[in-house]
């Protein structure tokens, strides 16, 4: 890389090592040239204005049924972005059915997986070349910075196409020796399950759309993808990408709509083969019984976390100090994997908080599309709220606020809230154990290793930690006993297509990414064969 390719504007978080690790692996994906090109211009514009935006059923773009619309909100503003089809019940009905259709005339799994393949690759690069237009929406309907949005999440949506592009012409099976040697031949093949729900959340837009849609295609599936309500529009331009790059129709559709409704209907819907949900555990468990209820489709859940993020004295402070920083309040916090516990061994906890505070003190609040904004609006009026309420509780429960604690001075339009650091937390408040999913982080002190795993496995919940240390050993001991999907150690929200992500308990079932999610999209047939 020659240094014309440094970020016009440098990432305020540079003091942030994870974070530019973010940027490096971008630059892995070779999404990273395309991205550096911060637009003067809104490219936006058009697509935002006009008509409401469509649903994408059956390869053309529709109204809802009812023709009812609804407004996505630019959270930086509280001003109205879009407006945006509600498609409901009979939306879903309309989508399921023309995925079927698909699906039964082979229009997509039936070609060969190497067409396929060149498909979702071409994906990838139409993302990479609007990317952005992506991120600019990404950031206004969200309102995550766009340094962010350009230079990890586009890049990352771009990777997972390309990666499961990989994908399609491997997807093999096995034979294999059975109890009587030559007289039967046994072998299994991968098959698509059919008709794909797909409920995605508001946190990652983009990169939620493209970890559901790139392995279900991969594997042949046909798909109907519900985004969430806050932040529709990223995903209907990801359909017309879609439908550029000449994928059938009816093989995607993308549903804008409530959950209560639309997506409870995709959930319960007798006709859908598998739902892969991402969003809160309440609303899982909703997912599972909806399932269970009605034709026991297939189930693969990425819910909540209290995550854990520990801090030992043998850490490079400096490192696990900003580490615990990015832990927590990148994404504004709503980052289902936030290390929002963060665990610091007594001896360096009281110089590892007067660290974090100042950090904290230097983070600049602004809108999302303003490249030196270090840390965006929470997405919604709704979350904010929500937020602001877990505050209160925190204070009632006699944990001492550090940082933080408000809304900050002179931003009232947007929903808005500063980083906030609560010290002395104790295990049983309800702030070190139900999820926030905001700028708030909830410090506690541990004594030793044995102290540490008991209070850090003290939850419902099991996404993600992070572990601090300079002890190789301590580490991968550490590592070992978290009952975590992914455990990252001297580092935290890395991130690839490759690996795979998804939690323990009740942070859900299965794991998506990496040849994992292959396991979620495809059926293993046996066949046997009496050969002698
Ligand atoms: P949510 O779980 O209600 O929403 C996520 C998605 O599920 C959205 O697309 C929504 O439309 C859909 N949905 C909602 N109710 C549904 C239902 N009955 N049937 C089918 N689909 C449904 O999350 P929400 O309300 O936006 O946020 C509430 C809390 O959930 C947050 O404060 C956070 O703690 C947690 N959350 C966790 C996420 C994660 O990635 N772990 C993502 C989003 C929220
Ligand atoms: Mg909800």
């Amino acid at each position: 890389m020659t240094s014309d390719l440094e970020p016009r504007v440098v990432h305020p978080h540079r003091q942030v090592t994870s974070i530019n690790t973010l940027h490096s692996l971008a630059r892995g994906w070779g999404a990273y040239d395309a991205a550096m090109a911060i637009a003067e211009d809104l490219e936006v514009a058009a697509f935002l204005k006009g008509q409401p935006k469509k649903l994408f059923i059956g390869g053309r773009w529709v109204e809802a049924a009812g023709g009812k619309t609804f407004d996505s909100i630019n959270p930086a503003t509280g001003e109205v972005l879009a407006r945006v089809a509600e498609g409901g019940a009979e939306d879903i009905d309309r989508a399921v059915a023309a995925a079927r259709t698909s699906f039964d005339r082979g229009s997509w799994r039936d070609l060969p997986p190497a067409e396929r393949a060149r498909m979702l690759w071409q994906v990838g690069d139409m993302i990479e070349e609007r990317a952005n237009e992506f991120a600019q929406l990404e950031s206004l309907d969200n309102g995550m910075p766009i340094n962010d949005a350009l230079l990890f999440f586009v890049p990352m949506a771009a990777a997972t196409f390309r990666y499961y592009a990989g994908w399609a012409t491997k997807l093999d099976g096995a034979t294999q020796q059975i109890s009587a040697p030559g007289k039967y031949l046994s072998y299994t093949l991968r098959q698509p399950v059919g008709v794909v729900g797909q409920i995605i959340p508001w946190n990652f837009p983009l990169m939620m759309a493209a970890w559901k849609i790139a392995p279900a295609l991969a594997c042949g599936n046909s798909v109907v993808l519900k985004p969430a309500e806050e932040t529709p529009l990223s995903a209907l331009l990801l359909a017309e990408l879609l439908q550029d790059a000449d994928v059938p129709s009816g093989v995607v559709n993308v549903v804008s709509g409530y959950g209560e409704t639309a997506g409870a209907r995709l959930a319960s819907h007798p006709d859908v083969d598998k739902i892969a949900f991402t969003g809160s555990t309440e609303v899982g468990k909703l997912i599972a019984k909806a399932s269970a209820e009605s034709n026991l489709k297939r189930v693969s859940l990425e819910l909540g976390g209290k995550s854990p993020n520990i801090v030992f004295a043998d850490a490079d402070l400096p490192l696990a100090v900003s580490g615990a920083f990015f832990g927590v309040f990148w994404n504004q916090g709503q980052v289902c994997s936030a290390g929002s516990r963060l665990f610091v061994q007594e001896k360096v906890y009281d110089q590892t908080l007067d660290e974090l505070v100042k950090t904290v003190a230097e983070t600049r609040l602004g809108p999302g599309i303003d490249p030196m904004t270090q840390m965006g609006p929470l997405v919604s009026k709704a979350q904010m709220d929500r937020v602001l309420g877990y505050i209160q509780v925190g204070g009632k429960e006699g944990a001492r606020l550090v940082a933080g604690g408000k809304r900050p001075e002179g931003m009232d339009g947007g929903f808005f809230v500063q980083p906030t650091v609560f010290a002395d937390v104790d295990g049983n408040m309800r702030i070190a154990k139900e999820e926030i999913f905001g700028p708030v982080v909830s410090a506690i002190p541990f004594s030793d290793e044995e102290d540490l795993i008991a209070k850090a496995n003290n939850t419902i919940y099991g996404l993600a930690a992070g572990v601090w240390t300079r002890d190789v050993k301590r580490a991968h001991r550490v590592a070992h006993a978290l009952n975590a999907g992914t455990v990252y150690v001297n580092c935290y929200h890395i991130a690839d297509p490759v690996t795979p992500w998804g939690g323990f308990k009740q942070s859900g079932w299965g794991r998506e990414l990496g040849p994992y999610a292959l396991d979620l999209y495809t059926e293993l047939k046996n066949v046997i064969v009496d050969i002698a």
